[in-house]
């Protein structure tokens, strides 16, 4: 087994239980939707990488980091179960979304009392630095949401406002929990920038990869339709390049079509095709790969350690991600 693999395989179950003893406080009638999107699996990096920047930062083997951790991922966890609301999503993770089995006012309350668990959890911390960081990572994700719902199907919709977009809804909270494992340590303030600035460019990889990964990835593989920000009129990066591709009176069709909402089902089909066969996917990894080189510029003001090492792996397993 290689390091990473032992390291996950040792801090899993540690993590799975830290959220089962949690999710386990809140009321009976919320809890089903609560464990339906947690039991549906994930990669759990929110909390690895809380864990990872603090031992990297010199936070001891024995003090308590998961809740801190596990709260991250309960807040990942109701931006999914609101997200999938707004989207009108079928599946997540491969699973039927949780509004589709419990109904949307419930999974609406459900997210609201994971938000609301998330923040006791960083409070029984007693360090004011800490709520801060989760305040932040919530108001951040919620304005990028926001942000892009005010874009769909914005035609116009910039690079720089695209950016901006992912910057908010993904690559914030991924920042703050880096940067909540970094203020756990008590890291020197230069130590806990690099480890925001890391998070951060992860956080915008990790959201490039998967707008490429909605235009290529089967559901098998993803666990949600290809072509669903197509479908939703979300303008990511493959399709603003497809459509900056076009010639003039074709991308006059295509984007009043999608415009209005009037795709027809062999236009979908055939632009989805268009994307991968043109190589806006892989363009779009390429932008990826160059947040992801930034990302391991900031790991170099971390000493040196196995915390450290296995950040750097996260990047390469990032640059190699297929779901
Ligand atoms: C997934 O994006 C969604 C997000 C990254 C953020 C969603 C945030 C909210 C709904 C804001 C408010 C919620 C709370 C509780 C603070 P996507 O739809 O592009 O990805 P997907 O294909 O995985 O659905
Ligand atoms: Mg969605």
């Amino acid at each position: 087994m290689n390091e990473f693999a032992d390291y996950l395989a040792r801090e899993l179950p540690k993590i799975e239980e830290c959220l089962r003893e949690h999710v386990a406080e809140l009321n009976p009638y919320v809890r089903p939707a609560a464990d339906h999107v947690l039991a549906a699996g994930g990669k759990r990096l929110r909390p690895l990488l809380t864990i990872l920047t603090a031992r990297a930062l010199g936070l001891g083997e024995d003090e308590d980091v998961y809740p801190l951790a596990c709260s991250l991922e309960l807040l990942h966890s109701a931006t999914l179960l609101h997200d999938d609301i707004l989207d009108d999503a079928a599946l997540r993770r491969g699973k039927p979304a949780a509004h589709t089995v419990f109904g949307t006012t419930h999974t609406i309350l459900a997210g609201d009392a994971l938000l609301a668990l998330a923040n006791s959890m960083v409070a029984r911390y007693g360090k004011p630095v800490l709520t801060e960081c989760l305040s932040n990572a919530i108001m951040k994700t919620v304005s990028g949401e926001i942000q892009e719902i005010a874009h769909i199907r914005d035609v116009a919709l910039s690079m720089d406002s695209y950016l901006e977009i992912i910057t908010g809804k993904t690559a914030c909270l991924i920042q703050s929990a880096c940067q909540a494992g970094a203020l756990m340590a008590g890291a020197p303030q230069a130590l806990a920038d690099a480890a925001g600035d890391f998070g951060m460019n992860l956080g915008i990889a990790f959201q490039l990869v998967d707008d490429a990964l909605d235009y290529t990835s089967p559901k098998e593989v993803s666990g949600k339709p290809k072509g669903s920000d197509i479908r939703e009129g979300k303008l990511t990066l493959p399709l603003i390049s497809y459509i900056a591709s076009l010639d003039g009176e074709h991308r006059k069709r295509f984007t009043q079509a999608f415009k209005d909402d009037t795709l027809s089902e062999d236009q979908l089909v055939s632009a989805l095709a268009a994307v991968a066969s043109g190589g806006y996917a892989e363009q779009t990894r390429d932008m990826a790969a160059s947040y992801l080189d930034k990302a391991g510029q900031c790991l170099e003001a971390f000493p040196d350690s196995a915390e450290a090492r296995l950040l750097r792996a996260a990047l390469e397993g990032m640059a190699r991600r297929d779901k």
